[in-house]
């Protein structure tokens, strides 16, 4: 089905709900034990075969441009540096240099063809190669060859640099995506262009999850701000375990046709899930915000990463720049003070006893969807290295 066809049908969909006061549901609601928050070896079991093994978002096409171009970043206290290499492969390594260990970038990104090591400038190249021993005879024999940074799995896809942490573990993007590879690569990421990044600290990282993935709360929690102009229908599809909701807004109302694009912009408002732990906000106007939601480093603790696209290129546009960053400031706030802000209002309750099960509704059952899958992936065997 063609793009356009697509938003029909989901304009469509939204129209009917909206008429009728209602919205995608599952068969049952379903009950989620309290302890899969507070359970250590639940914790410890998600971080070891999912973050650890699976496929994880760990940058953008967009950010890495050009060769030369990197990304640094920490997740589950792994050093991470992507960088497109001058043959113009995007590539994962471990931030980490292989004579003592140093990590040699801080997290942040940057452009560089080369990258010295500020303790004794041992110095590799954009594809990871080790080109420089300082004082290479005084130092002994040791072969190039073999201390390359290490790689991790990774791959490019729909706009998106993938990576598996652990390294030797394979990473297969085709069985990963399934049949969302062509949802998502309907938003052409990688046309976009990075405005903003902001970060977030919050509570336990699937109850700040959990907040994205359902629309129940949309004309409660954010009645002044965005629930003025998104209503809480929903719709919800699911992609294996990869998810894209729709939601509706105002000018649905005002739609008479749903062929009518690209008033559809107006009319609905998409986010699309990445399992386990990616949503994308937007990408139907102008600007769109990817948040990954990384698990701290103790169980109640996460840090959201949040990245704010632009349709329009912002380099050489100071209107645009700051509409963008007008944009960013004002969903972080949003985030921040009404999503984070319930959210650490739940993590506060969680060990008190007052619940033993929480009640997932009929209406939030991509979050039915979402904990069923993690729960599939920590029962099931690790994927092994190679
Ligand atoms: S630790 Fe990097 S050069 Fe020594
Ligand atoms: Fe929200």
């Amino acid at each position: 089905m063609s793009t356009t066809a697509t938003l029909n049908t989901l304009v469509e969909r939204s129209m009917r709900h909206l008429s009728e006061r209602t919205t995608d549901q599952s068969e049952a609601t379903m009950e989620l034990p309290v302890s899969d928050y507070l359970d250590e070896a639940i914790w410890r079991r998600e971080m070891d075969a999912i973050f650890m093994r699976r496929p994880l978002v760990l940058g953008y096409s967009a950010e890495l441009k050009a060769p030369g171009d990197y990304r640094a970043l920490t997740i589950r206290k792994i050093p991470l540096l992507l960088v497109r290499g001058k043959d113009g492969v995007a590539r994962a390594f471990l931030n980490a240099c292989r004579h003592r260990g140093t990590q040699l970038l801080t997290d942040g990104c940057g452009h560089a063809m080369r990258f010295a090591c500020p303790y004794h400038a041992w110095t590799y190249d954009s594809q990871g190669a080790l080109v420089g021993v300082y004082l290479e005879k005084q130092f002994g024999d040791l072969d190039k060859r073999e201390r390359g940074l290490t790689q991790l799995s990774c791959v490019e896809r729909a706009g998106i640099i993938w990576g598996v942490l652990t390294p030797g573990v394979p990473l297969d993007i085709d069985a990963w995506l399934g049949t969302y590879a062509p949802v998502l690569e309907s938003l052409q990421i990688a046309d976009w262009h990075v405005a903003e990044r902001r970060s977030l600290p919050g509570p336990n990282w699937k109850v700040a999850f959990d907040g994205y993935m359902e629309g129940y709360h949309f004309n409660v929690l954010h009645r002044p701000s965005v629930g003025k102009d998104t209503k809480g229908t929903m719709l919800g599809d699911q992609f294996g375990l990869h998810q894209r909701l729709i939601f509706a807004r105002e000018g649905l109302r005002g739609l008479s046709d749903p062929e009518a694009l690209p008033a559809v912009a107006d009319a609905v408002f998409p986010v699309h899930i990445i399992y386990p732990n990616v949503s994308i906000a937007g990408g139907y106007q102008d600007q769109m915000l990817i948040s990954q939601v990384l698990p701290g480093d103790t169980m109640d603790t996460s840090l959201t990463l949040m990245t704010v696209l632009s349709r329009k290129p912002v380099d050489n546009d100071d209107r645009q720049r700051e509409r963008m960053r007008k944009y960013a400031d004002y969903i972080q706030a949003v985030i921040r003070d009404e999503d984070y802000l319930a959210a650490d209002r739940i993590q506060a309750t969680l060990r008190s006893g007052a619940n033993e099960t929480f009640l997932i509704g009929r209406n939030e059952y991509p979050l039915q969807h979402f904990h069923r899958c993690l729960k599939q992936h920590r029962d099931a065997d690790l994927p092994r290295a190679e």
